[in-house]
């Protein structure tokens, strides 16, 4: 038994019943699937062992983003997954989560002071620099620290990719990365500095990159790169090809991997570089759900509201991105069908899961799971209306374990302070 099946008319994931899971821990919950998780990390293994020789595998860094919790972190870690971070408190749940520090790379284009430091004295294996400017911070940091930082540079190729414009990074246009001709000057300049060793270039083109001929054309930019540095005496050793690998959420063709693999055999092996890849949405995406209740069932002279219990605060990715997420009942699952819109109790119009869906028949207090939750779901989440962070479960083999419990309001507000000067 593993991910998500109906067993006697009620849906399971990896053995157990999300009818048990609610009763056991109230809603809304995230509930993840370990064996989703596994198999899709041995999809991208096994399309890499068959394109690549065994010694020249990448190094498979999960994107700590996209869902960071330090069991999923742990156990990916198990799996064989390095960790890719943003932040300085995603350096402190890599390590907590027991990754070794030269497992772990720092992208983002604002490393702040304090995480370059931290991410210097645990000793990681590489900051993927996206400025001139951030490049010197970095040296002066490692200078006053006594360390030398591996840096490679991330390339900003001009290449569209995204499933949303909102995701999309590899534009010139776009924040990210730093133009060819900046990259030969930033090698340039990093080589005449005493607390930085450059060792090669990264580039990340989006998120749930659909033109899959994106990747391709992105990484046809990299070998005359590599060619020309290594002419200028450059040492080139590493080359990180960032994340943004799809995953189904309605209809969408998957992403072929092996065609992937195949890519990166033909255009990036043949440089003799370290190969390292920054999967996030792809490793867990649909290995989570929010499950979630029924509150009320609302008919209007226009329309049939399902109001249920979790809200854009927990998931706000069809607020932000207008994305779509695939809705099932839990039970009754062959009962009629109706059309709904599913809608959060939160005050805003926005707060809507889906518009004219196609649904069985509900009525409150039935079970609801909005699917593939499990990247960039519960790691946005906010309090909005004040509403408590829902738990998360993960489900491994039969087994259903608490991951991080659900926040009380009371853990909210104890944090706030009315100061002297509003008197009583
Ligand atoms: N590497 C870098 C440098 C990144 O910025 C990202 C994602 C990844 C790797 C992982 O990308 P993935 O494999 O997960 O596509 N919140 C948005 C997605 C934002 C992605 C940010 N960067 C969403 O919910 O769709």
């Amino acid at each position: 038994m593993s991910g998500y099946e109906e067993i006697n008319g009620c849906l399971h994931v990896d053995g157990v019943s999300l009818k048990e899971i609610a009763q056991e821990h109230s809603t809304p919950t995230y509930v993840y699937s370990a064996s989703v998780i596994k198999n899709q990390y041995d999809a991208l293994k096994g399309a890499m062992e068959r394109a690549l020789p065994a010694d020249r595998q990448p190094k498979l860094c999960f994107a700590c983003k996209s869902n960071s919790n330090i069991a999923i972190l742990g156990y990916l870690r198990s799996l064989g997954s390095s960790l890719e971070i943003v932040s300085e408190g995603e350096l402190k749940r890599g390590l907590k989560a027991g990754f070794d520090a030269n497992q772990i790379v720092s992208t983002g284009v604002g490393k702040l002071d304090s995480e370059i430091a931290a991410c210097l004295t645990a000793g990681i294996h590489q900051f993927n620099v996206e400025s001139i400017p951030e490049l010197e911070n970095i040296n002066k940091i490692a200078k006053e620290l006594g360390k030398i930082a591996t840096v490679v540079f991330r390339l900003n190729p001009n290449v569209s990719g995204g499933g949303h414009h909102k995701t999309s990074t590899g534009r010139k246009r776009d924040k990210f990365g730093i133009s060819e001709d900046s990259l030969y000057k930033a090698y340039q300049l990093a080589s005449n500095m005493n607390n930085i060793e450059p060792l090669g270039m990264s580039m990340h083109i989006g998120s749930q990159v659909f033109t899959v001929e994106s990747f391709k054309a992105a990484f046809e930019k990299i070998p005359a790169i590599v060619g020309k540095l290594r002419d200028q005496g450059h040492k080139v050793t590493r080359l990180d090809i960032g994340g943004g690998f799809p995953i189904i959420y309605k209809d969408e063709k998957l992403l072929d991997l092996d065609n992937y693999a195949e890519w990166v055999r033909d255009i990036i092996l043949p440089l003799d570089t370290e190969i390292i890849m920054e999967p996030g949405r792809y490793l867990v995406g649909n290995a989570g759900v929010l499950l979630t209740k029924v509150a009320y069932v609302k008919e209007t002279s226009e329309r049939k509201f399902l109001v249920v219990d979790s809200a854009m605060n927990d998931l706000i990715r069809p607020t932000l991105y207008e994305a779509y997420h695939d809705i099932e009942a839990v039970e009754n699952r062959n009962a009629p069908k109706t059309i709904y819109d599913v809608v959060g109790p939160i005050c805003e119009t926005g707060d809507t899961f889906s518009t004219d869906r196609e649904l069985t028949e509900m009525k409150r207090g039935d079970l609801t799971i909005i699917k593939s939750a499990g990247a960039y779901g519960y790691c946005m989440a906010s309090n909005y209306n004040t509403r408590g962070l829902p738990p998360e479960i993960l489900v491994h083999e039969g087994k259903a374990h608490l991951i991080n419990p659900r926040q009380t309001v009371e853990e909210i507000l104890d944090k706030e302070v009315i100061p002297d000067f509003i008197k009583a």
